[in-house]
């Protein structure tokens, strides 16, 4: 005789047809996501149509991704996930800086910069200059060296300058490596508030609950030393009115600051500045591997899949 299931006995039957899988974490996995989905089912009495529509709404987001836009991150992004699984991966010791998303806007190759070259190659799109001086070191305050620095940001529009299309040069992006005094330092402009990508599936997502999609001011840092946890972060603008209500819940009250304005004249690195300018000084601090917390991993590439 067949066996048939009802609503009360189909989740443990589907869980137990997991039960051969010879990877235990992909095992787990599976198990969770059988047990999680049903309950969301269940909890919610879901509808047909109801059903239907999220069907769509996935293959949506799947056809809006190219190699240019990744819509799945950006829905992780919304609804959370990112930076649960950031707070769950990325638990440093007191004193450390903290890391938040990545972003869509990363570039593998960035231009090579020197320390006080200017970052932002178009000057068409204005923006108050800024002077940001930061500092790397381990948490006893003593500088890193050879530390691979990518820093990316918008222009005063709001824009990454790879949303201008793919013809457009990059600029306002740059990798550093840090000397033996663990310094970083360059010239460009203050970064602007701006929408995540909202003319997708996640942009009517978040229209359909009254979400805005608004990312306050930052610049995005990206720190790799030898012997150190790995760190992506950001440096948000104080001031921004998106901090309490960052549509991706990256901000952290410790990666805030002011940016302060400084008079036109004599700037830190001795040039001559003709019109009033924003100054960062930031000292980013690393654990060393062997300083991390439980449960935290060493670098992003260090995760094993649970297929591989
Ligand atoms: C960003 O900061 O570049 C970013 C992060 C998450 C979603 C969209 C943009
Ligand atoms: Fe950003």
């Amino acid at each position: 005789m067949p066996r048939e299931f009802d609503q009360f006995t189909i989740t443990d039957e589907v869980i137990d047809r997991f039960k051969n899988t010879p990877n235990p974490r992909l095992k787990q996995l599976m198990e969770a996501v059988v047990r999680h989905a049903h309950a969301l089912v269940q909890e919610t009495q879901l509808t047909e149509t109801e059903w239907s529509f999220a069907i769509d709404f996935l293959t949506r987001t799947g056809q809006t991704c190219s190699d240019r836009r990744q819509e799945f991150i950006l829905l992780s992004d919304t609804l959370g996930i990112s930076m649960l699984v950031d707070a769950i991966n990325n638990a440093v010791p007191a004193g450390a800086t903290q890391s938040t998303v990545l972003g869509p806007f990363f570039v593998q190759d960035a231009p090579v910069a020197q320390n006080n070259s200017r970052i932002d190659l178009d000057d068409d799109h204005g923006g108050q200059p800024l002077y940001a001086e930061a500092t790397f070191t381990d948490l006893q305050g003593n500088p890193i060296e050879s530390a691979k620095v990518d820093v990316w940001h918008s222009d005063e529009q709001g824009n990454y300058d790879i949303q201008y299309g793919p013809d457009a040069s990059l600029t306002r992006r740059a990798r550093f490596v840090t000397g033996k005094d663990g310094r970083v330092t360059f010239w460009t402009s203050l970064p602007a508030a701006y929408p995540i990508p909202y003319d997708g599936p996640v942009g009517q997502m978040l229209a359909a609950a009254n979400r805005h999609p608004w990312r306050p001011a930052h610049l995005h840092y990206m720190v790799d030393a030898p012997g150190f946890k790995h760190l992506t972060t950001h440096i948000f603008v104080n001031g921004d009115q998106y901090l309490e209500s960052d549509a991706v819940f990256g901000v952290k009250k410790s990666l805030v600051d002011d940016f302060p304005e400084r008079p036109a004249g004599t700037a830190p690195d001795g040039s001559i500045v003709d019109r009033p300018y924003r100054h960062l000084v930031w000292h980013f601090k690393l654990p060393r591997l062997d300083q991390m917390l439980p449960g935290a991993s060493a670098a992003p590439t260090s995760r094993s899949s649970p297929t591989g």
